[in-house]
């Protein structure tokens, strides 16, 4: 079997080889994504692309642990990353470690991603002490969404700028193995990768950083909007609507089945 990629391995990538990161919620997209990602995060992203929801607020533990036991089935080779949703660390240490030890013992995951903010620091040393790898989230933060009245980019003024620079520096030194750079102005993400040891993995960042993430479906072009920072690498809402017209149209005009898909068995 091959070796997987663990955290060491990612340290080492600070201002090397970029690394290559996506997400994945289920076993047959994560084995398509392994062979060509160092990184496969479970993200909670998952609420809004695969269940419909308006915002990641909703997501729960249960649903992480199901995601990210379907993923470790399809890696053997990247590092399975899974995010904690909103509710399951900000409250104390404790209440961080025991759902992030259910993460891991769960799903057999490599590490947690929790988004960062600087009150976060003294919770991800305490992870950190206890055997559990973190990657921090800095700059635009999803579970923030309701408070800040929705999905805005940092690096409007110097207050916002200084505040995402203490983030990173926080998370960097409470021991967080890599962080997760979103929605910030591109000088900003290039200045805050030189100020800390961690990896920076860049999302609507900049070219930069250590490393880039994007949404799946985001970038295989599942949807009509995506935000600016996502490049459509595939049509697949495209090619989805093509094939579903073609077989509604077989269905109806019964040219499906065909000879090659029905079994035509001789009776003893
Ligand atoms: O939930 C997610 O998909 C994420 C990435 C976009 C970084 O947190
Ligand atoms: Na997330």
């Amino acid at each position: 079997p091959v070796k997987r990629i663990g955290v060491p391995d990612i340290r080492a990538r600070k201002g090397g080889e970029p690394l290559v990161c996506l997400t994945a919620y289920d076993a047959p997209t994560a084995r398509l994504l392994d062979p060509h990602c160092d990184v496969l995060l479970v993200g909670d992203s998952v609420g809004m692309v695969v269940h419909g929801l308006p915002n990641t607020i909703p997501v729960t533990l249960d649903m992480m642990i199901l995601h990210g036991q379907a993923v470790m089935r399809g890696a053997s080779r990247a590092m399975v990353v899974v995010d904690m949703p909103f509710g399951s660390y900000e409250a104390s240490p404790e209440q961080a470690f025991m759902n992030a030890a259910r993460i891991l013992r769960e799903t057999g995951a490599q590490a947690v991603k929790l988004e960062s903010g600087v009150y976060i620091a003294d919770t991800i040393r305490y992870l950190v002490d206890r055997g559990v790898p973190v990657m921090a989230h800095v700059g635009l933060r999803p579970q923030a969404a309701l408070a800040e009245g929705g999905f805005k980019a940092k690096g409007r003024s110097e207050d916002e700028r200084a505040r995402v620079l203490n983030e990173a520096r926080a998370a960097d030194a409470a021991g967080a193995f890599a962080i997760v750079v979103e929605g910030v102005a591109e000088d900003l993400a290039a200045e805050l990768t030189g100020v800390v040891a961690a990896p920076t993995i860049g999302i609507g960042a900049s070219a930069s950083c250590d490393g880039q993430i994007l949404v799946t479906p985001d970038m295989l072009g599942l949807f009509d909007w995506t935000p600016r920072f996502v490049k459509r690498y595939a049509d697949l809402k495209g090619l989805t609507e093509d094939a579903v017209k073609a077989y509604a149209d077989d269905v109806r005009a019964r040219r499906f089945p065909g000879p090659d898909q029905v079994y035509r068995i001789t009776r003893a």
